[in-house]
């Protein structure tokens, strides 16, 4: 095992009605915010109006900015450090999903700086300062709402790029998982994905004596795969939104990664289809983890035999390990079908002409290699789009 340092400062606020304390949740922090939201899903459900209310009644004045979208864009954001500047705001409450939260962290960290906050995002900077960012979860996905990370789209470019600073972490996240009733089942199954994939980009890695961790992380897996089709089936099953939500904060606030060394090239992959085709973060996963599974089990062939046992209950071929392993593989592309996601970019809508752009662009033209577990360069990140084709 690495060393490690372990600190989650954001505050979790979980269960049934936990939204009504928004306001004096947020009352401890500031006295006027930007209220930040999606595209109209809290207004549809009620969620705005309870907010608004909350806030109102514990005394805190709102400014507001709606319109955050999925692969949350640099423009809004760009709007959101002129309007927080300009009403001289302090405190940041977003409300929605991970696009929400990454968009108000961004923004966060764009009013105290003098430059372009997408230098913090192409690696010409590193924020010092930022505002507190509250959260009141939607969907179990991107584990935003206590990651240290924010991912923003720049149209300029098709350029889908990460920040990840501590100073970015929710002060605090309300997590009510009633609030996930709403949605559409493709969003259900993307989040399960994105969860999976958190998971799974710590789970393989080359450090050696990791058990505890290993099992939380198989954990995690099971809880997802045992409890997501039992939400399909009937959205309103409170007992298993909540454990899929509590599962999508631990499987990223870093928990299951302390003291091993991640991989995450499957996320770097993902980044650059969604940065041109503006696919669903968790339904690019879905085609992308398989994909990579398949070109790099060779590696360790006994961490994949071990992942199809455990998580997935293959029963070990011990005279041909490698048979289990991509049985692993196999089942959770049948999975993953099973919840009604792609597991082929042609499925995603994502044809083969940009196959090159994207490999490229993922390692900018082999100036780096991306994935701890195997380090990848452009023409193995072609390989990978080649075989999710
Ligand atoms: O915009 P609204 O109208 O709210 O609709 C959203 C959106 O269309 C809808 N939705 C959310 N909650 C709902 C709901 N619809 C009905 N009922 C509800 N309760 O769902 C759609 C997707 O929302 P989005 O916020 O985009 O989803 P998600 O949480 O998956 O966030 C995806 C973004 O997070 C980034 C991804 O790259 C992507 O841009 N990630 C952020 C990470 C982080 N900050 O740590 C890590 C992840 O790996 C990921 O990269
Ligand atoms: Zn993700």
């Amino acid at each position: 095992m690495d060393n490690f340092v372990f600190q989650n400062p954001t505050k979790i606020v979980f269960g049934k009605d936990t939204d009504l304390q928004v306001g004096e949740q947020t009352a401890l922090h500031a006295k006027k915010v930007l209220l930040h939201y999606g595209g109209g899903s809290i207004k549809k459900s009620g969620l705005y109006d309870r907010v608004k209310k909350s806030l109102n009644d514990a005394g805190v004045e709102v400014v507001e900015l709606g319109g955050a979208q999925p692969n949350p864009r640099l423009k809004l954001v760009r709007e959101g450090i002129l309007l927080c500047r300009e009403k001289d705001i302090q405190f940041i409450l977003a409300v929605g999903g991970g696009s929400v939260i990454d968009s108000a962290k961004a923004i966060a960290v764009g009013v105290p700086y003098d430059g372009d906050v997408w230098d913090f995002y192409d690696g010409k900077g590193t924020p010092q300062k930022a505002l507190p960012v509250g959260v009141v979860l939607t969907i179990p996905a991107a584990g935003s709402e206590s990651s240290p990370s924010s991912v923003i789209t720049n149209d300029d470019g098709a350029l889908k790029r990460g920040l990840t600073v501590e100073i970015i972490r929710p002060v605090f996240a309300i997590m009510n998982p009633v609030l996930t009733f709403t949605l559409p089942a493709f969003q259900t199954a993307c989040g399960a994905a994105d969860i999976m994939a958190h998971i799974m980009e710590r789970y393989f890695t080359n450090t050696e004596h990791v058990e505890f961790t290993d099992r939380l992380c198989e954990a995690g897996l099971k809880t997802i795969i045992s409890n997501v089709p039992a939400i399909l089936r009937t959205p309103e099953n409170y007992d298993a939104r909540a454990e899929v939500m509590w599962v999508g904060s631990v499987a990223h606030n870093d928990l299951f990664g302390t003291g091993r060394e991640g991989d995450w090239a499957s996320h770097m992959i993902e980044h650059e289809i969604s940065g041109i085709y503006d696919v669903a973060h968790g339904a690019g996963l879905a085609v992308v983890f398989p994909a990579w599974m398949k070109h790099v089990y060779a590696h360790n062939v006994q961490r994949f035999v071990q992942f199809a046992h455990r998580v997935w209950n293959v029963e070990i071929d011990f005279g041909n390990p490698e048979a289990t392993a991509l049985e692993g593989i196999r089942r959770i592309e049948q999975f993953f079908t099973s919840i009604g996601l792609p597991v082929t970019l042609a499925q995603l809508g994502v044809k083969d002409d940009r196959y090159a752009e994207m490999a490229k662009k993922c390692t900018q033209g082999d100036k780096f290699t991306v994935g701890g577990f195997v380090k990848l360069k452009s023409k193995d990140v072609h390989e990978i789009l080649t075989l999710a084709r």
